[in-house]
């Protein structure tokens, strides 16, 4: 079945840049959120960041107005559920997934592909609590979703060959580059990416070094586009902290043992740019 309408739910950071990328590949995107504050945010965002394609020549200003009225937003999950393609995109916590796949399940066409946007929670589980797990995949973006190349696919256990490669297929449609990864915590991105932030919030909470020495020297002596610590900011601490809980249950490893530090800025509500404040003070 050919996918042409994608409902994404969760209209933060990760679920703007994906409705932003299905629109500009012509695919009609429904966005939905329970706050409405965030939907019309959201839109805001988009219209934002393709004004700024614009602005850099990436895209025509023909193709940003065809995006935008592409998109539209709904405050029912039913909608979301007749489309052909949902993604899910909320908070990454396990609870909040489950009540949204719940949701949506009842209302749901024979056909639809289920996807979440997880970055490290067990698709295999999160499958197994819907009525098809052989549609259902994790379906990873990275952030800005609108300039990262990389989409992980991630097979759960009874995910069937036709829905991968019609995952494969849409990731190609994008314009982006797609990587199978098998279904273990984290995955591939985020079982590297996130100990390396979690070890830099080490080095911060030992003294080894301060906030701009860390990531200047990531910066500057690997080469890295921010430093970690500024990463951690930009990705959400209670996502790193969430990324690095997955790792130590699920691999029952003390290499990945949050740092203490990293808890507690979270526990501060110091959760990055969103917040205004996290290893760096943003208001
Ligand atoms: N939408 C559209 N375009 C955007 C954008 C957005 N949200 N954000 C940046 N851009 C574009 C800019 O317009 C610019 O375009 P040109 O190349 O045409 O000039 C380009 O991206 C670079 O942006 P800037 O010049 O503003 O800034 P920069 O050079 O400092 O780059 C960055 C910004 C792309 C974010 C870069 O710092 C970077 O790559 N950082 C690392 C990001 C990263 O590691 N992401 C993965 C996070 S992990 C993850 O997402 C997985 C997870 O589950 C946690």
């Amino acid at each position: 079945m050919a996918i042409q309408s994608v409902g994404v739910v969760g209209a933060g950071q990760m679920g703007n840049g994906i409705a932003h990328v299905f629109a500009l590949a012509g695919y009609d995107v429904l966005l939905n959120d329970v706050s409405a504050e965030a939907m019309v945010k959201a839109v805001a965002t988009i219209d934002r960041n393709l004004e700024r394609q614009v602005g850099r020549g990436k895209i025509a200003a023909d193709d940003k107005a065809a995006a935008m009225a592409r998109i539209r937003t709904t405050e029912r999950i039913e909608d979301i559920a007749r489309t052909d393609l949902v993604i899910e995109a909320a908070t990454e916590n396990e609870a909040v997934k489950n009540r949204i796949f719940d949701s949506i399940v009842p209302h749901l066409g024979p056909d639809t592909i289920l996807t979440s946007n997880t970055s490290s929670i067990s698709i295999t589980r999160l499958a197994s609590r819907t009525d098809r797990p052989e549609k259902f995949m994790g379906f990873h973006f990275m952030n800005p979703v609108p300039v990262m190349q990389l989409v992980e696919l991630i097979r759960g256990i009874a995910t069937d060959e036709p829905t991968y490669r019609a995952l494969v297929d849409v990731v190609e449609r994008l314009g982006k580059t797609s990587a199978s990864a098998e279904d273990f915590p984290a995955f591939i991105v985020n079982r590297v990416l996130v100990p390396m932030i979690n070890e830099a919030v080490y080095v911060l909470y030992e003294g080894v070094g301060n906030v701009r020495s860390i990531d200047e020297s990531l910066k500057l002596g690997a080469n890295h586009p921010m430093g970690p610590l500024e990463l951690a900011d930009f990705i959400g601490l209670d996502t790193c902290l969430a990324i690095m809980n997955v790792l130590h249950d699920g691999l029952a490893d003390t290499k990945y043992r949050p740092c203490p530090l990293l808890v507690k800025y979270v526990e501060a509500g110091w959760l990055g740019r969103k917040s205004g404040r996290g290893f760096y003070d943003y208001r």
